[in-house]
């Protein structure tokens, strides 16, 4: 095919989606192919993929190997799941290593400076493979894509990527690697923001038994330290019949345990046309027959509401797991934060909800280091720690991120005084974590089975309800199973057990 007819591909293009990317998807396929064809002819596809491969390939119309990284949080995961979806349809298999892929893709994260230190490194590495394999496609989307001055430094300093786009625009993906198969330039498609959500596109889960569902994206809450609202945009919620007929898909296909996804899931519906809470989606989604399971992701303390405690303490389904961020337990840093919340309320959320269900899980996010932040108002957040005795915390070291209202802020903390505290709360955490687990032990629970032990032949290890870890005796017809588990000994942080 010339340049002439791709044009014209274009410009038969439907402009309805997911229409759209379902032509896109054959297009992309047919050039796809063609390029396979030749490869196939001149013998390079041997050299690369070896003889039985590519027999393999031949036989099942696949016509190249993509490898895809993803960074950060559920929502990444999620959407590389869709991504990589797409890429199966338009001819592309999954390839276990980068180093044997065609089509390398890093779906980025930058809510923390080392998550874009890691991909600039890696970016590197792969400018070494594309000396050895000149079709090496390299892709890059995500979070840190959102960023001006990422773009630009790409555009600077690797001229050798092909293809970047954005968070909003990842149902596209068929329509930009047709453009990038067709075109000898970098392809760039990044856009501010997007009220845009497109249903009916397909997803591959990681997992036959569980799968994450998005309820809504982007944020409103502009918490001071945060980048992600300016990278995932303003927030907006799915319908929830869009909602429901996805998770009934799911149950159909399968799935026993479902994750809703959302920055913060307590807001959901609030600006729907017809406005619906998060709890009235949940008693929605409970009704879904052959879920077991619902989990979500994550809770702002702010917007947790007495309806939503009630659904869950009623619940059968929705797990007893709460991850409900803290960042700090000082009110004048939570202010500065524009968390909405002071200490005391945050403190009182927490007994409300251990009152209807005192077996629950709280697991949190705490921020060590942010501007201003003084010994006293660290030791609040150590009151805090040792009052609400969490399951578990994930303890982040304050990063300042450049065009957020924190990066400006004045008496940044010295690094050293950081690094000090955050040991302190490390090892606080850790400490009640392992008095609090355990809670469950010479009891039997109910666990889902997720894999094969790694660790112990003739293991297999799953998650109970709140989410901690169990190793017992089972094999692999149990993948995805609910089973009987007496939980004989707590290791601190996962359980042995045996079936009963
Ligand atoms: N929407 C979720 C959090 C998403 S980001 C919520 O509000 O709970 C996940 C976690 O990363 C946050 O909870 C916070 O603890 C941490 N984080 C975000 N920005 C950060 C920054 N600039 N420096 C350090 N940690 C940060
Ligand atoms: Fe970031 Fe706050 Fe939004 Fe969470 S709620 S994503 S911390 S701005
Ligand atoms: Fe990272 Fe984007 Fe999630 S910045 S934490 S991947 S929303």
């Amino acid at each position: 095919m010339n340049q002439k007819s791709f044009d014209e591909i274009f410009n038969h293009a439907p402009t309805t989606e997911p229409e759209r990317q379902y032509y896109f998807i054959q297009q992309a396929r047919q050039v796809l192919k063609e390029r396979f064809e030749e490869r196939v002819r001149s013998g390079e596809a041997e050299l690369i993929y070896g003889k039985e491969q590519l027999q393999d390939m031949l036989a099942n119309e696949v016509y190249g190997t993509f490898c895809i990284t993803t960074f950060g949080c559920q929502m990444n995961f999620r959407d590389s799941e869709k991504l990589t979806a797409i890429l199966e349809q338009v001819g592309y298999r999954e390839a276990e290593r980068e180093e044997e892929a065609d089509f390398v893709l890093y779906n980025t994260c930058t809510v923390r400076e080392n998550a874009n230190q890691r991909v600039y490194g890696r970016l590197g590495y792969l400018h070494s493979l594309k000396k050895k394999n000149p079709n090496l496609l390299i892709a890059l989307c995500g979070c840190m894509m959102q960023e001006k001055e990422v773009v630009a430094k790409i555009k600077k300093s690797y001229r050798f990527v092909n293809l970047i786009f954005g968070t909003h625009n990842i149902y596209e993906l068929a329509e930009l690697l047709f453009q990038t198969l067709t075109e000898q330039r970098m392809v760039l498609d990044v856009w501010e923001d997007s009220q845009k959500i497109v249903e009916e596109l397909p997803a591959k889960r990681k997992y036959a038994f569980k799968s994450g569902v998005n309820i809504m994206f982007g944020c409103n809450n502009f918490c001071s330290y945060c980048i992600v609202p300016y990278v995932r945009g303003r927030e907006r919620s799915r319908e929830p019949e869009d909602i429901v007929a996805e998770v009934e898909r799911l149950a159909k296909d399968g799935v026993v345990e479902i994750m809703l996804l959302g920055q913060n899931v307590n807001s959901y519906g609030k600006n729907l046309q017809t406005p619906i809470s998060f709890a009235e989606l949940l008693r929605r989604v409970e009704r879904v027959e052959g879920i077991a399971r619902i989990r979500f992701m994550t809770s702002h303390p702010k917007d947790l509401s007495d309806e939503l405690i009630e659904v869950m303490a009623e619940s059968k389904k929705i797990c007893t797991h709460l991850h409900l961020p803290m960042q700090s337990g000082s009110s004048e840093i939570l202010k500065k934060m524009n968390r909405c919340y002071t200490k005391e309320q945050y403190l009182a959320l927490v007994d409300r909800i251990r009152a209807k269900m005192p077996n629950i899980s709280l697991t949190t996010d705490i921020i060590v280091g942010f501007p201003g932040e003084t010994e006293a108002d660290f030791e609040e957040t150590m009151d805090v720690v040792r009052k609400v005795r969490f399951d578990s915390a994930f303890t982040f070291i304050y990063s300042k991120r450049s065009g957020t209202p924190a990066a400006k802020m004045e008496n940044q903390v010295p690094d050293e005084v950081v690094k000090a505290r955050f040991d302190r709360l490390l090892e606080e955490v850790q400490n009640i974590a392992a008095e609090v687990s355990g809670r469950e032990e010479k009891t039997v629970q109910t666990v889902l089975v997720e894999e094969i032990d790694t660790q112990k032949e003739g293991y297999v290890t799953g998650r109970l309800s709140n989410n901690t870890v169990v190793h017992f005796p089972g094999e692999a017809s149990l993948i995805g199973k609910l089973v009987e588990v007496y939980l004989e000994e707590s290791r601190g942080f996962y359980y042995m057990g045996r079936q009963v």
